[in-house]
Formats: C-alpha cells, structure tokens, sequence
C-alpha cells in the first residue's frame, strides 16, 4: 500500500454539504495520535455548507464545480500535486471522480458510504434500507477504485434499525458513527 507512517500526511477533504465528518476529521487530525494533517478542502459546491470549517479552521479551500468534467479534474490534480496531497479522504462528496483521476492518486482516496458495502452501492441508501426491512444498516469506510463504492473496505459499523426508524432518523443515527468510524479507518490505514 502507498501509506507509510512517519510525520502528518498532508490531506485533502473532498466535500459537497454539510461537512459533519470534515469536521470530526478536522478536531482527529489536531490529536497528537492521528498520522495526518488536514490541508485542503475541496468542494464541487460554492454554497456547500461544511466550508464554513474551512474558515474557522483556517484551512485552503478551492471549488471545482465540475461543469466541464476533464477540465476541473485535470485543475484538481494540478492542485493536489501542487499541495503535495498524500491523502484525499471523500466526505460526502457527490462526484463520481474519473478512472484517470483516480489513477493518478492510487491507492491514497478512502471514501466514507452511509450502508454497510456491497450492500446499497449509491444513493438513497436510507430509504432502499427501509424498503427492503432491513434489521440492520451501518456505514464504510473503503479505498476508492474505479467501480462505485465497490473498493477494499477498510472497517464498518453496523447499527440496529428501530421500528419506528424513518429515512432522517436512520441517517441521523448513522452519521454519528461516520464520525468515529473514518478516524479508526485512518489509524488503521496506517497500522496505527
Ligand atoms: C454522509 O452520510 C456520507 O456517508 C454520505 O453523505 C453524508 C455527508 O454528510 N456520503 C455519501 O452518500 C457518498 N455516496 P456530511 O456532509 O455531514 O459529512
């Protein structure tokens, strides 16, 4: 694998909302324990409300808006490279990235996904978990291939769905283990 330990890898978070797990990986990344740096923040959405971090916390932030795909994938590399990115973590981030792009940084994108992988690959995953009476549901983190959501899974966290559970709830409920979840899955990444 292309992570090694050693001093804070620099990172770039990839956000479209509203940045919650940015966030939890901004306050992770300040422990002494945690092997990475946060200094970058990427969003395909100007209005994206998670880029608030990016000023209380003093990090750069750039937007692509991904309008012409080729065009800002190919600004984005430069800008990582740029940066010296050793790690690109996705938090909620939208955009399905290229299979060029992805190959340009192998081995170094981890993805977080709201459902326990392979199961409920996508969006909506919420409301298809429910449909089908799932007992249980959960979130991934996992290294990004060029397959949606379909990349080495790295840990997850399954949770117990209620009888009364409604899409919000369940995503509710997931998104507070996302914020546990993604620090363990770096520490793990690193053999920390
Ligand atoms: C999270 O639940 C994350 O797993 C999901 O979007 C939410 C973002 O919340 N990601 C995906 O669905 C990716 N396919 P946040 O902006 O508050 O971190």
């Amino acid at each position: 694998m292309a992570l090694s330990i050693g001093s804070k890898k620099k990172t770039a978070v990839f956000i479209s909302g509203n940045g919650s797990n940015l966030r939890s990986l901004i306050k992770f990344s300040k422990l002494k324990k945690s092997p990475i740096s946060i200094n970058l923040i990427i969003s395909d959405n100007l209005m994206a409300k998670g880029l608030i971090y990016a000023n209380i916390f003093k990090i750069d932030k750039k937007i692509f808006k991904f309008k012409n795909r080729k065009l800002d994938e190919n600004k984005l590399i430069s800008e990582l490279k740029k940066n010296k990115i050793e790690l690109i973590c996705l938090a909620g981030f939208m955009k399905i990235l290229s299979k060029t792009f992805i190959e340009n940084f192998k081995g170094i994108i981890l993805n977080i996904h709201p459902s326990l992988l392979p199961k409920y690959k996508g969006l909506n995953t919420h409301d298809r978990v429910l449909k089908k009476k799932d007992k249980y549901s959960g979130c991934t983190v996992h290294f990004v291939s060029s397959k949606l959501d379909s990349g080495k899974i790295i840990l997850q966290k399954r949770v117990k769905i209620s009888k009364k559970e409604t899409p919000k709830t369940l995503a509710k409920k997931i998104l507070k283990e996302e914020h546990k979840l993604y620090p363990k899955a770096i520490l793990k990444t690193f053999n920390l």
